[in-house]
């Protein structure tokens, strides 16, 4: 049932807010300015001995581990990062007892991530789940973890899955933090900010019309460019997957700092770039990135906090905290590719040559 939207990823789109406040119900603890999640099984000593912390997924769920490994190094100061499942699991890679790792997925299906848990188990290491479907064989191979609440999702291409894992991952930066160094002030400042993500959501959704309109804009575009610097990155990257998914227009994702040592030789007015541009300490830099595009009479779309002078366009989104803003800055850019799609009359819920749980190597 679509309750009113023409497809389940329209439907999905606008169930965010919900879907997010959901993933926050009865985990934060004020007193403590922390969060509980009840099927961790990390202890306090546990949390503290941890040394690194390695996040593996596929896709969509890959990219929410990249954020989530970023707001874990700024909220716990611990090592981390992503990789793709299937990468690891080829590599044979190094497993390391002090080391973390967290699988990412919605379906808790996924083969490569299975089969990613199933060596590290072998290896005697830890490894938590992060994972939507309740009871799915990555939940049940993981010795604990974060269900990320987001409810059933039908389109093939993930929404507010990624959404939600990615508030999970706040949420366990925030729990890991405050086990160490993050300070009871810092740590009341990230659960105001966890707060207010269903509103902000609302206010980006609110703004549909504003997204609908640029969407058929730039439906004309062959090829497009994403960039983000930092905690933009990540953004970047899932927006052009998503836009690539449902529309089939070509899309890269780009560091903002890398343009200048390759991709620049690609901008030119046919060729436009999405860019992530939040206010924060890299501001500056951001706006060289759209100065060095125009200056090459490229076409830009900015994603950012408030009006972008040198963008064509800006879709202004609602500040969070630093740390949170990645949570927010890809939802108008899942509607944005919902709306090219669209445009383009495609098959949105079922994208050519892809599965929705891919239970094969
Ligand atoms: C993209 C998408 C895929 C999945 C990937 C992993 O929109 O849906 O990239 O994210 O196949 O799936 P899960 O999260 O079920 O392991």
């Amino acid at each position: 049932d679509m309750g009113g939207h023409d497809t389940y990823m329209h439907k999905e789109i606008h169930e965010q807010a919900d879907a997010v406040d959901r993933a926050l119900r009865g985990r934060i603890d004020d007193r403590f300015s922390t969060v509980h999640l009840g099927g961790l099984n990390l202890d306090a000593r546990d949390a503290r001995a941890v040394r690194r912390v390695k996040i593996l997924g596929c896709g969509t769920s890959y990219h929410a581990g990249q954020i989530g490994a970023q707001m874990i190094e700024e909220l716990a100061r611990i090592p981390a990062d992503a990789e793709p499942a299937s990468e690891f699991r080829y590599r044979n890679p190094v497993v390391d007892p002090d080391t973390l790792y967290i699988a990412v997925s919605q379906s808790g299906e996924t083969y490569d991530v299975l089969a990613a848990v199933q060596e590290l188990k072998r290896k005697g290491a830890r490894v938590l789940g992060l994972v939507n479907v309740v009871g799915s064989a990555i939940a049940r191979e993981t010795d604990g973890g974060i269900y990320v609440h987001a409810g059933p999702e039908v389109c093939v291409v993930s929404t507010k899955c990624f959404t939600n894992m990615v508030v999970s991952f706040g949420l366990l930066a925030l729990h890991l933090g405050r086990t160490r160094d993050l300070s009871v002030a810092d740590g009341k400042r990230i659960i105001e900010g966890l707060r207010k993500l269903p509103g902000q959501i609302e206010e980006i959704l609110a703004n549909e019309a504003q997204i609908e309109e640029l969407a058929k804009e730039y439906a004309e575009a062959k090829s497009m460019m994403f960039i983000g610097r930092v905690r933009g990155y990540p953004v970047a990257r899932e927006a052009s997957l998503k836009l690539k998914e449902v529309s089939y227009i070509h899309a890269e994702a780009y560091p903002a700092s890398e343009l200048k040592h390759g991709p620049l030789a690609l901008i030119e007015p046919a060729m436009p770039t999405v860019a992530i541009v939040p206010d924060d300490e890299l501001l500056e830099k951001n706006r060289a990135a759209l100065e060095e595009i125009k200056a090459r009479s490229g076409r830009i779309l900015a994603v950012a906090h408030r009006e972008q002078e040198k963008a064509d366009h800006t879709i202004v989104v609602p500040k969070n905290e630093d740390e949170l803003d990645a949570i927010l800055m890809g939802i108008p850019l899942q509607l944005f590719a919902y709306y090219t799609a669209k445009a383009m009359g495609r098959d949105i819920d079922k994208p050519r040559n892809l599965a929705k749980s891919v239970t094969v190597e």
